[in-house]
């Protein structure tokens, strides 16, 4: 039997390199192998406060993203998460199963509501929405860069939680994959923290997705790097900055250490290892914004995709709440 595999990406923010090493790539590699789900999440957008306008124009701009990266619809099922209403309904009833402490550790948690004035309900309540996207479709993968492996765990013990309170075996408890490479891209003009959708309009933070060649070389040429150089994986956080260009090298390559560290063997300091790096990334993601454009005049098509993909996606979710509904004690419409 095929293993299932769900995933989602927020549509708000900048598309960036984090996330596409970290995620979509992986999704895009072994979509024939498995039953993929993949998700633009908008209700989690929704957690933090948004202009409507570009949410509306940010969601299907993803969707388009997606494709253009690769996601072949006839090989999985690419859906917008408020398209299917058994992800809102799974949340609640799931709600009522997970204790508040629980949502309060969370570690995204407290990291974002600090840099909110006025902290939304939804913002503590994100994680057990996600529980529900993972748990409705009894995925047995959920591939994730490492800042969602925390989630992906607490989705583990709530469905473990679910299913000894109501039946074992009901829920399939998934496994958070994280890849060996890529699963924690940090800023380029700031090397400890994470590359972030959010911090993507500032310049010289990220390479998005949809960056011209000009854009993506103009990035890494300014990333930060040491006042040394040689050029080698490190740990050290002074050399952060050159050991996550040579993570992104290696990540979009597949080249393993020794070969990513002989390949630089001759360079000449850290301008010829921007330079290459930011060859190998255009190289990558430049077809990705011709296809984009491509499919963005193309709107009708897009959504004929999406809505093919909601249908496939309700065929599983629905019957699947509605069990939930039931050996939980509610009364099925007749
Ligand atoms: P989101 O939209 O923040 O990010 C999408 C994916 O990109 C990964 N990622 C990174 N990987 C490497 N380096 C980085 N700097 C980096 N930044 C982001 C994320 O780990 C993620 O895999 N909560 C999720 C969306 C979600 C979801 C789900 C995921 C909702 N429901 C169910 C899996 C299953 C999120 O906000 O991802």
């Amino acid at each position: 039997m095929k293993k299932v595999v769900f995933s989602g990406i927020q549509p708000t923010g900048n598309i960036h390199l984090g996330n596409y090493l970290g995620a979509v790539k992986n999704w895009v590699a072994q979509q024939a192998e498995k039953v993929n789900y993949f998700c633009i999440v908008d209700l989690h957008s929704l957690t933090i406060p948004q202009d409507p306008a570009d949410l509306h124009f940010q969601t299907r701009s993803l969707a388009a993203v997606l494709l253009a990266a690769g996601i072949n619809p006839d090989k999985c099922t690419l859906f917008i998460q408020s398209h299917v209403a058994a992800h809102a309904e799974a949340a609640w009833l799931l709600n009522c199963v997970t204790p508040l402490g629980w949502l309060q550790r969370m570690t995204q948690f407290k990291d974002k509501s600090v840099k909110q004035e006025s902290v939304l309900t939804g913002l503590l309540d994100y994680p057990v929405l996600m529980a529900g996207d993972i748990l409705l479709y009894d995925a047995h993968e959920v591939p994730v860069g490492e800042d969602q492996k925390q989630h992906v765990e607490l989705t583990r013990d709530i469905a473990q939680r679910f299913n000894s309170l109501y039946e074992q075996g009901f829920f399939t408890i998934p496994q958070p994959v994280i890849p060996e490479v890529g699963a924690r891209i940090m800023g380029l003009d700031d090397p400890t923290v994470k590359m972030s959708k959010s911090l993507a309009h500032i310049r010289g933070h990220a390479v998005r997705l949809l960056d011209d060649p000009d854009e993506i070389r103009r990035s890494i040429k300014r990333a930060v790097t040491d006042s040394g150089n040689e050029i080698r994986f490190s740990e050290e956080p002074e050399r952060a900055g050159v050991n996550n260009l040579l993570v992104i090298y290696k990540a979009i390559t597949g080249k393993s250490v020794a070969e990513v560290e002989a390949d630089f063997a001759n360079a000449r300091g850290y301008g010829d290892l921007k330079t290459r790096v930011a060859e190998v990334v255009v190289e990558s993601i430049a077809p990705i914004r011709q296809r984009y454009e491509q499919l963005l005049k193309e709107p009708a098509e897009l959504d004929r995709l999406l809505a093919r993909g909601a249908e496939q996606a309700r065929t599983v979710a629905t019957p699947k709440v509605d069990q939930m509904k039931e050996i939980m004690g509610l009364v099925l419409p007749a």
